[in-house]
């Protein structure tokens, strides 16, 4: 149980609050790359908290500003992209993708007033079909090259989830919580096999759940019965790895959250030109009817596993109430990460870098998140099978 101090420290995401400080040193995905086109090149984007506007200017750079314009407010949504950046549609005023003001057009001749104007800008980069964005302060660390990202053995496939109406924390917290798998995920993740108990679902063949740090997170063991190991990173502080996927969690703001799920199959062609990566992209259809409301006002679908997860996170509260839960021993890994995220917030608040940051270019060739091998063979089938029939049944088709 923690206090409600203690609940609002873990999980806003807005600037200036602790967590938002400490996801503000790590870089997140925003959107597809090939979604921002010549037709469209721009897109609102929400992180953490901030409405921003991402664009990409007729030299092919990429930028992400605050929506509003510095000069009265109207959206840069509906700005003309030029080769230098984006000119306001209200009154002109032009933007690079570092926020700088070039020009104010209605000024008078010779002004330099623009000189003065400073739009709030942070960094974009394109990696693996995906333009990301760091909004902490300098100097900028490196993106961690995690194996499911870099692999070259195969291809990458991303899958945009519909937006989880609940804060983020409540996804990750689940990604420490091993248990819920074989009792939520009892007719859905178990290969068509029935359990005796509905109650029970499958947590007798679990001898043991444990958790123990590692360089960039937690990892959580599952020891069955028959001697199957079964380990999950939790890559801090918002991704789960699962076979050879992440499931990358970026908070829109402190009630809603944008899960990008970037899968890797090996053996198969990769995609790409020109030396760039081009992903195959899908997007799902919502998990809940109707879409755009709350529970108790909306049902959700329980015939897929990532759907009930999105049950359970929305159905928490907005902000789940951890003033009024009730841990148990099974809920061990869930503490871990409170106390994990506890300690790397009053990292962050003494200046120091939080855990996983990465500034060294040879610790970040490529980063093992996984440790038992004929485990990813398993899984990866296994997940790749659920993920088809997902796919076959929730893909917005173009
Ligand atoms: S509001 Fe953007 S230029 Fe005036
Ligand atoms: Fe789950």
């Amino acid at each position: 149980m923690l206090s409600s101090e203690e609940n609002e420290r873990l999980t806003r995401v807005g600037p200036g609050t602790p967590a938002g400080e400490l996801l503000r040193r790590y870089w997140h995905p925003v959107a597809v790359v090939k979604e921002l086109t010549d037709e469209t090149p721009t897109r609102f984007v929400r992180i953490l908290g901030e409405d921003l506007m991402l664009f990409k200017d007729k030299s092919g750079r990429a930028g992400l500003l605050a929506d509003r314009c510095s000069h009265r407010g109207a959206s840069l949504l509906y700005g003309r992209v030029e080769e230098r950046g984006i000119a306001c549609a209200y009154h002109g005023w032009v933007y690079d993708t570092e926020g700088n003001c070039l020009e104010c057009p209605a000024e008078p001749p010779g002004s330099k007033f623009h000189l003065t104007v400073k739009h709030r800008a942070y960094p974009v980069r394109k990696f693996i079909g995906l333009y990301w964005t760091y909004m902490g302060p300098p100097p900028l660390p490196l993106i961690p090259r995690y194996d499911v990202w870099v692999k070259d053995d195969g291809r990458r496939q991303i899958v945009v989830y519909p937006r989880l109406d609940a804060n983020w924390f409540q996804a990750m917290e689940n990604s420490v919580d091993p248990a819920h798998l074989q009792i939520l995920h009892q007719d859905t993740a178990s290969a068509g096999r029935k359990p005796s108990s509905s109650t029970r679902g499958f947590i007798d063949e679990i001898a043991s759940q444990e958790f123990y740090e590692v360089s960039y997170g937690i990892m959580k063991k599952r020891t069955y019965k028959n001697g199957r190991l079964d380990e999950h990173p939790l890559i801090f502080p918002n991704i789960l790895r699962q076979g050879d996927a992440t499931q990358i969690r970026v908070p829109i703001d402190d009630t809603q959250t944008q899960i990008f799920f970037v899968h890797f199959i090996p053996g198969e062609k990769p995609n790409g030109r020109g030396g760039e990566e081009d992903p195959e992209v899908l997007h799902l259809k919502p998990f809940k009817d109707p879409p755009d409301r709350l529970h108790p006002f909306t049902r959700f679908t329980m015939d897929i596993v990532i759907a009930q997860d999105h049950m359970v996170w929305e159905t928490q509260g907005p902000i789940a109430d951890r003033s009024q839960e009730r841990l148990a021993a099974s809920d061990r890994g869930i503490v871990m990460l409170r106390e994990m995220m506890k300690r790397e917030i009053e990292k962050v608040q003494s200046g120091l870098d939080p855990i996983g940051v990465l500034r060294e270019p040879d610790q970040n060739v490529m980063i093992d998140t996984k440790l038992t091998e004929s485990l990813v063979e398993m899984e990866s089938r296994q997940q790749r099978q659920h993920l088809e029939r997902v796919i076959q049944e929730f893909a917005i088709k173009p």
